[in-house]
């Protein structure tokens, strides 16, 4: 019987997209049917393997988003939100590999069943993709995706503050409007996948916070101001309304925890 850290690093380190799913995938099957011992004998590697392509660039090399409603404008969207799924499936898996011995059996449990969410949305669009003609790794992709994670590699509630609490709840915040955007084009497809995607992250950020609380209780904080400390100290971005707050708050995350510190 293998490990259950051995075989969370061993998908880390699967470059190619569709093994890395396969691999994701498979472990979560395996860890739920009580097939990986429990135990965190090798460390997680500080940066996951990814493919060759896409080119990694930074912000400001990225190209201008091209014309919303023109061919190459729509495969620029979907390429953009396959590689923030690509990314999102080693953000998983590195939570529960990283802090799962400390954490407890529930936590694995919640990061892993993201990290399976993580790897069907990757599909999802890597499929949306290639019915446009293109595929994941045709277009450059944004290089700063995995710097919060690496920030934050040694403190758990730095993780899950900056993880799924501010990045994933930002999606919360923009998804709706690419829905909008991608119904109203007549893409019903689309805007079905988006739909899920949205969803299943609205439980992404709840995970967050539920671990999150656990952390602030153990460490005797006050939930959020504690939060708004890790946020300034290890997040570099903003902050930023428009906010999604039906869904935030759905997923527990009140605005007593990021009104304060908005822009
Ligand atoms: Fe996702
Ligand atoms: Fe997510």
């Amino acid at each position: 019987m293998t490990t259950i850290a051995r075989a969370i690093r061993a998908a880390l380190l699967t470059p190619e997209p569709r093994a890395k799913c396969f691999a994701t995938r498979a472990l979560v099957r395996a860890w739920r049917r009580g097939e990986l011992a429990w135990d965190f004998d090798v460390a997680m590697p500080d940066q996951p393997a990814w493919p060759d392509a896409p080119e990694l660039l930074p912000p400001g090399r990225m190209p201008k988003r091209r014309k919303a409603g023109s061919e190459r404008g729509r495969i620029a969207l979907w390429h953009s939100l396959a590689h923030i799924e690509f990314v999102a499936i080693d953000l998983a898996l590195d939570m529960a590999g990283r802090f799962g011995g400390a954490m407890g059996r529930e936590f694995v449990s919640d990061f892993l069943d993201v990290a399976a969410d993580e790897a069907m949305h990757f599909a999802l669009l890597a499929r949306k993709l290639e019915s446009l003609g293109s595929h994941y790794g045709a277009l450059p992709a944004h290089a700063g995706l995995w710097e919060a994670a690496h920030a934050t590699r040694h403190d758990v509630a730095a993780r899950l503050a900056v993880v799924p609490m501010v990045l994933e709840a930002r999606g919360l915040d923009v998804t709706p409007a690419t829905l909008e955007r991608v119904r109203t084009a007549g893409d019903a497809h689309g805007a079905k996948i988006l739909t899920r995607i949205l969803d299943d992250e609205i439980r992404h950020v709840a995970a967050g916070t539920k671990h999150f609380l656990h952390c602030a209780e153990t460490a005797q904080k006050e939930p959020e101001s504690y939060w708004q400390e890790l946020v300034k100290r290890h997040f570099r971005g903003i902050v930023k309304p428009p906010f999604n707050d039906s869904a935030r708050l759905a997923a527990g995350l009140s605005r007593e925890f990021y009104a304060a510190i908005a822009y």
